[in-house]
């Protein structure tokens, strides 16, 4: 057989490494033969891609990015993208792709399966950890690593100072790295897009803070969050219809709204992109490996329309749709227990 790979959608620590276990396992146990699409759908539809043998991916486990490249072009915003889609596989003589990516990529790749008969294996990827189905996805415990080692360092200028720091992380849904990296780095609040809260509150926190001679405060907010008067509605949007976040800064008005509430000197952090550069932790890099060796399996036995998953121990594989479904948001409880310990 000969599969085309491709990666979708924001980059993500470990796709290179998913890359090389497809394609090593691919050719080693069953003789296929691979080829890159470069830049996600866009190398589908415009028919680009290099051909990859193991000897490509030597050396690559440890390398963030992707070597493939990536975009959010999907194939579905164009006339008759999905069709022509279908076409350049044939054309590229691909019997199947596989696809990584995060909820946009993995639609685009059941959309294609079902409704135009190009067998995709999906294999899921954010650095968001907001998809169904799987219970972590690769890149994100680098990400959380990347803003814990953040926090660390940003209490410690914030105590010199008397500040308060607010460090904004990504997360546009779902507030999964602002809560793991918020607990890991003992934050006085943590702000997610699951649970609304008031500046009056978050205020309240650093003033109970100060009151017992703690001068000074860290606070990790998800960049989804949305805060009152907000003009987000008014900003663009992306092929898949997402806001783009990017000139916006959450941390920024809610820095700028405590200045303006509290006699106390704010700064505002966005990490942004930092935190999908890089090398993945060894965590990531295992995960990676293992969900590539399980999409080439799936490759092998047929199971098209499917996606490697992590369950518990165990990677196994579950239907794209409910990877698509339903986006996995940070519970109640969870956030819960991390409030015990804000102020
Ligand atoms: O979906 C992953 C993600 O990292 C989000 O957390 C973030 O909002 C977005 O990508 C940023 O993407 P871009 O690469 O378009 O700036």
């Amino acid at each position: 057989m000969r599969i085309g790979v491709l990666t979708g959608g924001g980059d993500c620590p470990g796709l290179n490494a998913v890359i090389r276990a497809v394609v090593v396992t691919g050719t080693r146990r069953y003789g296929h033969q691979h080829v890159g699409l470069l830049g996600g759908w866009r190398g589908l539809l415009e028919r680009q891609g290099r051909p990859l043998t193991p000897e490509d991916t030597a050396g690559i486990v440890a390398r963030g990015g992707t070597i493939l490249g990536s975009s959010r072009t999907n194939p579905f915003s164009r006339d008759g993208g999905g069709a022509r889609a279908a076409e350049s596989a044939a054309a590229m003589g691909l019997d199947a792709i596989v696809a990584i990516g995060g909820e946009d990529t993995l639609g685009v790749a059941r959309r294609l399966n079902d409704e135009h008969g190009l067998p995709v294996v999906g294999v899921p990827k954010t650095i968001d950890n907001d998809l169904s189905a799987t219970d972590y996805t690769f890149g994100f415990w680098t990400a959380v690593q990347i803003a814990t080692d953040a926090i660390d360092r940003l209490k410690t200028t914030a105590e010199s100072h008397d500040r308060a720091i607010v460090v904004e992380v990504m997360g546009r849904h779902a507030g999964w790295i602002a809560l793991t990296s918020g607990i890991a780095g003992a934050a006085d609040a943590i702000l997610i897009p699951e649970v609304p809260i008031s500046l009056q509150r978050v205020g309240a926190f650093i003033e109970e803070r100060r009151a017992r001679g703690r001068n000074f405060s860290l606070i990790v907010v998800s960049e989804g969050v949305q805060l009152e008067d907000d003009a987000t509605d008014e900003a663009g949007r992306d092929e898949f219809g997402h806001v783009s976040l990017a000139d916006i800064a959450v941390a920024e008005r809610l820095s700028a709204g405590l200045r303006a509430r509290l006699d106390v000197d704010v700064r505002a952090v966005v990490l942004g992109h930092l935190q999908r550069g890089g090398t993945p932790v060894a965590f990531d890099r295992v995960l990676a490996t293992r969900c590539g060796l399980r999409a080439a399996e799936l490759v092998a036995e047929g199971g098209f329309g499917r996606m490697a998953a992590l369950r518990g121990d165990a990677v196994t594989d579950v239907p794209l749709a409910e990877a698509v479904d339903e986006l996995k948001v940070v519970p109640p409880t969870l956030y819960e227990q991390a409030e015990t310990f804000f102020g």
